[in-house]
Formats: C-alpha cells, structure tokens, sequence
C-alpha cells in the first residue's frame, strides 16, 4: 500500500535522536534547530521522559475516561501551579486542532453563538472550525466552508468592535504569536482591547498556544506578556516532546456539563505521564529561563547577519525574514550543514523552533553555517 501522498518530503530518515540533535539511517548527526514544527521541547529521548514513559508502560498505558485517573489530576494541579492560571479547568484531548476545535464548540454551547474572528496570517489546525478559522483557503473544504468566520487585520480593534457590533459572535481566536503565518505579535493594547470587547459583547477569548505555549517563549504562556486572562486557553506540541497531547485550560465563568466534551485517547495514562514529566523538566532543568537567556543570544549574533530584513517573534520561537525566498538556502543549511530549519507562510521567513534546551555553541554553528552561505 502506498502512503497517501499530501507531504513533499525531504530525502532524511532519522532513526535516532538526543536532545538538540538528530540522526539519519547513514549516522550523520543534524542540528534540530525546529523540533519537528515546536514539538520537542524538553529534547529528544530527554532521560526522565524516557524512564518515565517506559515505567508507565509497565504499569498501565491506557484506560478511557469513564475511570478515575489520578495521574491527570496531578497534572491538572501541576500545569495550574507552574502556568499561573489559578483556577482553571484542564480538558485533555491528542492534538492541536483538537484543542482548537473543542475551544470553538465550548464558546459556542457558552454564548448560544455561532460566528468566529480569526486574523489574517492565522494557523488553527485542519479539523472542521479550526481550517475554517484558519487563513488559508487552499486547505479549507466545502464541507469546513461552512462555518462562519470573519477575518480581520491584525491591530484593527476598531474593526473588531464594528464586527462585534454587527452580528453575534461566539469567540475570538488568537495566535498572540502567529506561528505558521511567520512570527507576527500586535501590541498589549491591541490584545487587551479584544479582551475588553469580548467581555462587552459577551463573546469567548480564545487564546490559541499551541505553538507558543509550555515555555516556548520564556513566559508559560505568551498571552501572559500582554497580562490577558483569556476564556480559554489550548495547547499541544511542546505539551508532550512528541507525545501526541493536547488541552485546553476553562475558565471558571464557563461550565461544565456532564456530555458537554469527550474524547477517547484524551489525557489518558502515557500522555498524561509525558506532560507531567515535561512539567517537571521544565522546572528542574530552568528551561523558560534558558529560553529566555538562549533567545537574547541569537537576537545579538542576528544582527551581523547580512541581507536580514526582520528578525520576528520572541524567546525561542523566532522568524529571520530576507528580502528573497528562503527555500533553497534551507535546502543548503540542511543537505550541506545539516541544519533542520523550519518554513512558514511567508516565503521570505526560516523559522526557528529548537528544543528549549539549547546552548550558545549550537546558535553559533547555525549563525557560522548562515554566514557561510549568504
Ligand atoms: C498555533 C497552532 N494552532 C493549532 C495547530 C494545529 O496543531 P496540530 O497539528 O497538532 O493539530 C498548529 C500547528 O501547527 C499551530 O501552530
């Protein structure tokens, strides 16, 4: 049977992989400046997370929902710990676009509404209302057309207000730092704004941290920069270092009701395990620190790169945007430096997403194999 054919792939086979480096079936050892798009974060076969995968699995890897799970409780109480965010509930699904698409529903039971703001340069996931809500048309079918979202400027507050005003809407989602759509953030003023109105006109603040969350940008969450207290907030990839996790984080003013939400697979034993082990790795290991300290780092050695336009984003999840399209110098930082990198919607903007765990001389090889190149 071939295998449906929807990923141009790149002619490397890891087989291997150790915090910040990869291996191919030859033994070449590539520099994992992009944690297969923001997913590792504590890095690769991290020892504790190995250990404790593994004892898990010994014991019980998986039973459903209907049982008590005490490993998900004390997750529950751990993530409330270390994010910050007091009294919300945890609901545990397997994706990105799972958490997105169980934040959208739960606005809409919430406010008995249907329509949705999303911004231009969004990335919501591939399910139902997240495509819909995701500015991208090529991969949105009649079937998730559908839906109702307005896309708005990112910064226009006026015109989300006007939008608000002019029909009822459910939610607003928000990427405080738009991953797939190249590393764009607005301003406090703007995203405390959305807050305000969403209160105003009884609508669900989203915050989508799916890529940007569980330290990535050196705070737990990156709406925290802006001091937002969102309705709600989803997460994955870095949740479980390659572990397919994910959740959303309610807000007490929205209930829950027996039915209201289900899921299999969700926060069951191993992935409940992976999530707490990266909770606790973050924490002993000081990673939202190193990712901070990691982060002014690279800020300063970009700034004697020639032809760099902009460099995006913060902590570490950073854009360098040039004035030409950046695939083919990927294509050498990879196959001649052995550099994964990552792409975006922008064809100017290589993306920089390494496990958090990274170290200077590792910036210092991308910045030397950069220079070699341009
Ligand atoms: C901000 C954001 N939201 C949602 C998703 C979808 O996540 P997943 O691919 O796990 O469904 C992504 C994936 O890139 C993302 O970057």
């Amino acid at each position: 049977m071939s295998l449906f054919d929807v990923y141009p792939l790149f002619d490397v086979t890891p087989v291997k992989a150790k915090d910040v480096f990869v291996y191919d079936d030859k033994g070449t050892e590539y520099l994992d400046l992009y944690g297969g798009h923001a997913v590792i974060s504590i890095g690769h076969s991290h020892p504790v997370y190995v250990n404790a995968l593994t004892n898990q699995l010994q014991n019980i890897g998986f039973y459903s929902n209907a049982v008590q799970n005490p490993i998900q409780k004390k997750l529950a109480d751990q993530l409330e710990q270390q994010s910050g965010c007091k009294d919300y509930a945890l609901f545990m699904c397997s994706s990105g676009a799972e958490a997105n698409e169980n934040a959208l529903k739960l606005a809409s039971f919430h406010t008995n509404k249907a329509t949705v703001i999303a911004f231009d340069n969004s990335f919501h996931g591939r399910t139902s209302a997240c495509v819909a809500a995701t500015d991208n048309p090529n991969i949105v079918a009649p079937l998730n057309a559908q839906q109702q979202v307005r896309f708005l400027p990112l910064g226009d507050l006026e015109l989300v207000e006007n939008t608000l005003k002019a029909e009822p809407i459910c939610a607003i989602i928000i990427e405080c730092v738009q991953g797939v759509g190249g590393l764009d953030e607005s301003t406090t003023e703007f995203y405390k704004g959305l807050e305000i109105l969403c209160h105003k006109y009884d609508t669900v603040l989203i915050a989508d941290e799916v890529q940007s969350g569980f330290g990535r940008t050196g705070d737990f969450f990156a709406f925290q920069k802006h001091g937002l207290t969102p309705h709600i907030i989803s997460m994955a990839k870095g949740m479980g270092n390659g572990f397919p996790v994910g959740g959303i984080l309610i807000h007490p003013s929205i209930k829950a009701s027996y039915g209201l939400l289900g899921t299999t697979f969700g926060g069951n034993h191993l992935a409940s395990t992976a999530t707490l082990t990266v909770l606790d790795v973050l924490e002993s290991e000081n990673l939202m620190q190193n990712a901070k300290d990691m982060s002014a780092y690279f800020m300063e050695k970009a700034k004697a790169v020639p032809q760099l336009k902009q460099l995006k984003g913060r902590g570490l999840m950073l854009g360098l945007e040039f004035d030409f399209p950046v695939a083919a110098l990927r294509k050498k930082l990879l196959f001649d430096h052995f550099l994964f990198t990552g792409s975006s919607k922008n064809p100017n903007l290589i993306r920089i997403l390494p496990p958090l765990t990274i170290q200077t001389a590792h910036i210092d090889t991308f910045f030397n194999a950069l220079a070699q190149e341009l």
